[in-house]
């Protein structure tokens, strides 16, 4: 495990560089076996995941390193944003920390392209039990789908990614008649559970065409949805000035979304929550909102690779102060 001190040490880095940095000295560590509570685990889009916990997309881009981040402890793994084709993302800075464990980024879905992103997968061996899924991004139809034929055999699921603050075109894949497109191509080649991630439903001028998306989704029998990517904001240290906001205070607007996903889907399909998920008591909030599993991403860069465990650990204790033997006999 990563010492605290390391950790300290990566915290005064410029958050680009410690993630980099965070990612070769996980490579360091050889995974071991997690032994998990029984009781911390529900059944998910991907079958039954101990524990409901994933790394949320974005942390590891390339899927260079889903073998050594298996040993965090995370119950399943969420690798990319990829696209078709390389993209060198976004001019630095861009990210930037923000008060109150928060990260304002630009990145603009830097990727080396689905080919190389297969073959560093397929190399990979994470941890048994510990499914990895691929997050695949575009704004044309014919490239998403290109996308998720190349993963075939590779990943356990993919997470369909429309909703960076990146993505030039964005409107227009979320416009009905193209998002349709998307759902029939897909449909015809369907091999594994699909999940569809969205913006924040409060704040983005998108909101209807990604609530008529969602109905869509849902109706064709696809598995999940993945709430929420980052916050449109403006910030003037990146080199856009603007960016995603994630971290604690994109809880809220993660919260309601579900809530608002709760009427619209409730019970339909399962739902994937993340956004500013930091400790037991978030992760619980989310599950009793109908979620089934929560993904995490900034709580890894403040609070340092231990995290997983200690969340675990918190769940575990809450159900023995309750006398129960399982999340779900707590859960609504
Ligand atoms: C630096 C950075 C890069 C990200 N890259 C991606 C990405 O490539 N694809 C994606 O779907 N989400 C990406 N995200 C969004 C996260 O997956 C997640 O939805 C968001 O950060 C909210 O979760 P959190 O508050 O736990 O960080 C990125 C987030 C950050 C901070």
């Amino acid at each position: 495990m990563i010492p605290s001190i390391a950790h300290k040490f990566l915290r005064l880095l410029p958050p680009e560089d410690a993630h980099k940095a965070g990612l070769r000295l996980v490579k360091l560590l050889r995974p071991g076996k997690v032994e998990l509570p029984e009781g911390i685990q529900l059944k998910t889009w991907l079958g039954r995941l101990a524990p409901p916990i994933g790394l949320a997309a974005g942390f590891d881009k390339t899927g260079e390193s889903v073998a050594h981040l298996s040993g965090l402890g995370f119950g399943y793994l969420v690798a990319g944003s990829v696209t078709l084709n390389p993209r060198p993302g976004n001019k630095k800075p861009r990210v930037v920390r923000r008060r109150g464990e928060a990260l304002v980024n630009a990145m603009g879905l830097p990727n080396p392209g689905i080919e190389v992103f297969a073959r560093n997968l397929s190399l990979g061996v994470p941890l048994a039990g510990v499914p990895v899924v691929a997050s695949i991004a575009g704004s044309d139809p014919l490239e998403i789908v290109a996308c998720y034929e190349r993963l075939r055999g590779v990943v356990a699921g993919v997470e369909v990614n429309l909703s960076s603050p990146s993505l030039r075109d964005a409107a227009m894949i979320w416009s009905e008649e193209r998002f349709s497109r998307l759902v029939e191509l897909l449909a015809s080649v369907k091999w594994c559970p699909l999940a569809l991630k969205i913006p924040p439903l409060a704040r983005t001028e998108l909101r209807s065409h990604v609530l008529r998306a969602v109905k869509i989704w849902v109706d064709r029998g696809f598995e999940s949805i993945t709430a929420v990517n980052t916050l449109p904001v403006s910030e003037a240290r990146l080199s856009t000035g603007f960016g995603g906001l994630s971290g604690r205070p994109l809880n809220p607007y993660m919260l309601e979304t579900l809530r608002e996903l709760g009427r619209l889907v409730g019970g339909n399909c399962e739902i994937n929550a993340v956004g500013g998920i930091f400790t037991a008591e978030d992760a619980l909030q989310a599950f009793r909102l109908g979620a089934s599993t929560v993904q995490i991403y900034t709580a890894l860069t403040y609070r340092g690779p231990r995290v997983v465990r200690q969340i675990v650990a918190e769940l575990t204790n809450m159900l023995a102060s309750r006398g129960a033997r399982s999340l779900e006999e707590i859960l609504p």
